[in-house]
């Protein structure tokens, strides 16, 4: 089964707009888990523009399903999913000015960075995930380094599903085979949505996991969070 972890930083952007707590980042978290959400994913930034740090020590003890944390590992991100123990953290290479993600590990120059930092969070008893490219060089690599699972960064499907789909989804199988090869979990996350998660589902059936945030709270501006996120778990069958 491929596990839907909703990404609920798009809801803590909405609240932060207007500095008061609507919409309240804990309920809207507990109610994707009631409408079928198999996790929660948060992206913490250094400047709290979204999640904020409380929110996650606030989520821990509340949620009943799979709590992920995705980040840059500075010290201040370690000391705190240290503490947290969520049940993955996923290491992402933002820089704290970043949009949003937009890229991959380059896991073979930071290969001893990573090392360090998996070692603790594997000590810790997390499971870890690395965010990565289809560069099969950058999977083996995330595998040298000692991560449980890769998360594919699928923007560059994202993008080229319009114009054609099997071309769009073929690195990302290969991909999805190196990474099975070596023994690794493997997620994926960035633009998926309604309309391109099934083909990337159908093609990659061994999926552990897809964390999809801005699609899924734009969806649910029209259909409500309920039925959005049936119908995306609809797509993973
Ligand atoms: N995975 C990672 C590592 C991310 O940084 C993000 C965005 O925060 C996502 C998945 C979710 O991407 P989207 O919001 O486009 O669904």
């Amino acid at each position: 089964m491929t596990k839907l972890s909703v990404n609920i930083n798009k809801v803590a952007t909405l609240r932060n707009a207007r500095g008061g707590d609507m919409p309240n980042v804990l309920k809207v978290a507990l109610d994707c888990e009631r409408f079928g959400a198999d996790g929660i994913t948060v992206h913490p930034r250094p400047d709290e523009r979204h999640i904020r740090r409380k929110d996650v020590y606030d989520l821990r003890p509340l949620l009943h399903t799979e709590f992920n944390i995705e980040g840059y590992p500075s010290k201040d991100f370690m000391d705190m999913v240290l503490k947290v123990k969520p049940h993955q953290v996923t290491l992402v290479p933002d820089s704290p000015t970043q949009l949003t993600s937009n890229a991959g590990w380059d896991t073979k120059l930071h290969c001893s960075f990573l090392s360090e930092v998996l070692e603790v969070l594997n000590h810790a008893g997390i499971r870890t995930s690395v965010f990565v490219s289809t560069d099969p060089e950058m999977i083996e690599y995330a595998a040298k380094a000692g991560t449980d699972r890769v998360e594919l960064y699928t923007e560059p499907y994202a993008s080229a599903y319009a114009k054609d789909p099997e071309a769009a989804v073929a690195p990302f199988v290969e991909a999805a085979k190196v990474a099975r090869k070596l023994g690794l979990g493997l997620n994926a996350g960035h633009d998926l949505s309604l309309q391109n998660l099934h083909c990337f589902y159908q093609n990659i059936p061994w999926l552990d996991e897809v964390s999809i945030g801005h699609a899924l709270i734009c969806d649910a501006l029209y259909l409500g969070l309920e039925r959005t996120i049936q119908e995306y778990k609809n797509c993973l069958h």
